[in-house]
């Protein structure tokens, strides 16, 4: 994985911790066709790696996650289909993230803004710097968000604090995003911090930590009856599981697990 080469993207990967910057110098390391299709090549890469456990998505330099989608690509859009498939084609990148098996979390180093934050709301977990801006100000261009941003942001902080970060197009400080929920944790350094929340979730069996987030994003479409539904098949599933013999019989010999993810 460390020698793969791409033009906007890196991924550094030390054992179980896969790391992917966004690099475009000079835009904030705004989304173009380009960084987007590189972004859903590194993650098919990284997922087919059964080593990395976790992946983070940073920005390169201190300044910026990723400050949208590439506004100068925007003069291409002649039509509504042509609007419509650059929504569809970001949409499918994030989708992808969000579905893949292994957690992922966002260091927010800077500015997360319009397709940048999305980016970050298709990660399980957000960790911003204290210094990181967050905001969806897509209405200033004429625009709504397009990479799932008005579906993702109101099911994780809720309808009326989604739509006024959308109507009035702020932008969100990294303190005020901790308590709404917005972001999980503020560090000052974003990058350290989310290694620490890696570790954190390394220590766990993989297949278990897949079906969590199997349960909460096939619940999250549907009724509380028919989410139930999911834990249980999920859970008959993690029983199933070696790791699941191992972390008992660890637990009840009082040693720390080995877990297989098996
Ligand atoms: C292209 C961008 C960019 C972007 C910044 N740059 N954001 N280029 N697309 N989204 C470029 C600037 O043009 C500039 O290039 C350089 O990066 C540095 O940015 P400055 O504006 O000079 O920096 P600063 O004054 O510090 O302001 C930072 C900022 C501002 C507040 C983040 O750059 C900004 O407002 N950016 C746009 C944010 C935005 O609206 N994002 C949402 C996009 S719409 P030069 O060459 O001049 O130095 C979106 C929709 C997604 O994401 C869904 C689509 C379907």
């Amino acid at each position: 994985l460390d020698e793969l080469e791409f033009n906007t993207v890196q991924i550094d990967q030390h054992g179980p911790i896969a790391v992917l910057t966004i690099s475009r110098p000079g835009a904030l390391n705004a989304l173009n066709a380009e960084t987007l299709s590189e972004i859903a090549r590194a993650v098919d890469l990284i997922v087919e790696d059964a080593e990395v456990g976790v992946l983070i998505i940073t920005g390169a330099g201190e300044k910026a996650f990723v400050a949208g989608a590439d506004i100068s690509e925007f003069t291409q859009v002649q039509s509504v289909y042509d609007g419509r498939e650059l929504a569809l084609s970001g949409q499918d990148v994030m989708s992808r993230i969000a579905g893949l098996p292994i957690p992922t979390i966002a260091a927010v180093n800077g500015y997360a803004l319009g397709g940048g934050l999305e980016l970050a709301l298709a990660c399980d977990v957000r960790v911003a710097a204290g210094t990181a801006r967050l905001g969806l100000p897509e209405v200033g261009l004429g625009l709504l968000p397009g990479f799932g941003g008005t579906q993702r942001l109101a099911r994780l902080i809720g309808a009326g604090r989604a739509l006024d970060m959308m109507l009035t197009a702020r932008q969100v400080p990294a303190e005020e995003a901790l308590g709404m929920g917005l972001v999980n944790y503020v560090a000052d350094d974003a990058l350290t911090r989310a290694r620490e929340v890696a570790e954190l979730m390394l220590r766990n069996a993989p297949i278990a930590l897949s079906l969590v987030k199997e349960a909460v994003r096939r619940g999250l479409d549907t009724s509380l009856e028919a989410g139930l539904e999911i834990e249980a098949d999920m859970f008959g599933l993690a029983t199933a599981t070696a790791d699941f013999k191992e972390g008992v019989d660890a637990f009840l010999n009082k040693r720390r697990p080995a877990f297989q993810g098996e």
